[in-house]
């Protein structure tokens, strides 16, 4: 669904990966005259060229994004591909600099590219809440630019990790979430406004808009990932007091019945939802909701696996570029310190290659990678309990890339 535009090219003597073991991860087969569509022959390279821009931002960002490009340097030659890398500023620098959260170069530069990693935006610095402009501004307006109407965040448990979570072991073991929360639309940018009542008070109002289309968008694509996962898809809405919300059910409830039949669809009351998430959270697959119910429940899931240095997001659009990032923010507390956990940041590079490169198999190793590094007992200090020692930004990044090199 999501391929890059700037392609896969067979190459001849380049010092990449021979095709013919490129064939092994993709194929699973001993050599083809054609690969995606690209004549090759033996003694070809296949690479896959894609441009890659970086958005470190503020705060940690910087710190996380260098090490998650050292693991995308390191896909990239373990699997023959070409990364074209390009750094550009967002959020409190870019305000600094430009006057400009997000700068038209940036915009122009996310839009020619094939995929775009973020770090983090904000910090004390810029939090006057009478500037002309926020950090954040920079992120709402990529969000808008480039279409990004969906936000995918897994929430998975690390079996390693189990007991770093403030909830208990047996109800969180086992837990895989994919949320799939609009990032477009609803109440966080439909009609708002403030207004001066004759008796002295204010009024303020804030509304929920949504249309057809918005719904069936993000539910076809969070049915899509159900058919690919355990089959299984959960609506949250407030149908029972919102137009908006029924608006919700109506739609969804078609096209689940119309073009998903075989998956097992139900609707949950968010309050209910919020209660369940705590107590059982493993009875989740892919849950789709709207904006503001998405961005209240992925922070509460967000506490199951146990860091919010562990959890990665995407915002995906119906084509071009998309947008991946960790969720936490800027951590001003402990930037420039080096010690960061930048393995968020690291599974943001891998949904990347999943999802905007079409790179299974790649963003696997990643994931392995990730995984035998916690199984191993490494931590960084947002991980460990009392007594345990940690490692580093660097430290911890060096252990991903030497399990990913075996
Ligand atoms: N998407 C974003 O860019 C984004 C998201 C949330 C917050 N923010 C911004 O970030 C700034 C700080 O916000 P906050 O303190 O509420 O949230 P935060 O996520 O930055 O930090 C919360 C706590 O978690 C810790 N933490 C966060 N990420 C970590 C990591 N990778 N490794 C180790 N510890 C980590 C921090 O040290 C802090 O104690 C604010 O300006 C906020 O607006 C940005």
């Amino acid at each position: 669904m999501f391929n890059p535009r700037s392609g896969w090219r067979a190459e001849s003597g380049n010092g990449c990966v021979p095709i013919s073991e490129v064939l092994r991860y993709h194929l699973a087969k001993p050599f083809a005259k054609r690969v995606r569509g690209i004549p090759c022959k033996p003694g070809d390279y296949l690479t896959l060229q894609a441009k890659i821009v970086l958005l470190p931002g503020d705060g940690i960002g910087p710190e996380v994004i260098r090490q998650a490009r050292r693991v995308l340097e390191v896909v990239a030659s373990q699997f023959g591909h070409t990364f074209e890398f390009s750094e550009h500023i967002i959020g409190g620098i870019a305000i600094d600099q430009t006057g400009e959260a997000l700068p038209d170069a940036t915009t122009a530069a996310c839009r020619a590219s094939d995929a775009i990693l973020l770090g983090a935006v904000g910090g004390p610095k810029w939090d006057d809440p009478n500037a002309k402009t926020r950090p954040e501004a920079g992120l709402l307006k990529i969000r808008k630019e480039l279409g990004l109407f969906a936000n995918l965040r897994p929430i998975v448990t690390f079996e390693e990790l189990l007991d770093s979570s403030p909830l208990k072991r047996e109800i969180i073991e086992g837990t895989d979430i994919l949320f799939f929360r609009e990032l477009t639309g609803g109440l966080y940018f439909g009609p708002s406004g403030l207004e001066e009542l004759p008796d002295g008070q204010q009024r303020a109002f804030s509304t929920a808009v949504y249309t057809t289309s918005e719904v069936e968008r993000i539910v076809r694509m969070a049915a899509h990932a159900a058919l690919k996962r355990r089959n299984k898809l959960t609506m949250v809405d407030k149908a029972n007091v919102l137009e908006a919300s029924r608006l919700w059910r109506r739609v969804s409830a078609r096209i689940m019945q119309e073009e998903f039949p075989t998956i097992s669809y139900d609707v949950v009351l968010v309050d209910s939802m919020a209660m369940h998430l705590l107590s059982r959270p493993t009875s989740f697959d892919v849950v789709v909701t709207s904006n503001m119910f998405g961005d209240i429940l992925t922070d509460e899931a967000s506490m199951l696996p146990g860091s919010l240095g562990m959890l990665p997001s995407a915002s995906l659009g119906s084509s071009g570029p998309g947008l991946y990032e960790p969720i936490h923010g800027s951590a001003p507390d402990i930037a420039g310190k080096g010690i960061a956990n930048p393995l968020a940041t690291i599974l943001a590079a891998a949904m990347l290659l999943r999802h905007s490169l079409g790179l299974e198999k790649e963003a696997a190793s990643v994931e392995a990678a990730v995984k035998r590094v916690l199984a191993a007992g490494y931590r960084t200090a947002d991980l460990v309990r009392r007594g345990e020692s940690s490692l580093g930004t660097l430290a911890i990044t060096d252990h991903v890339l030497q399990s990913m090199i075996g």
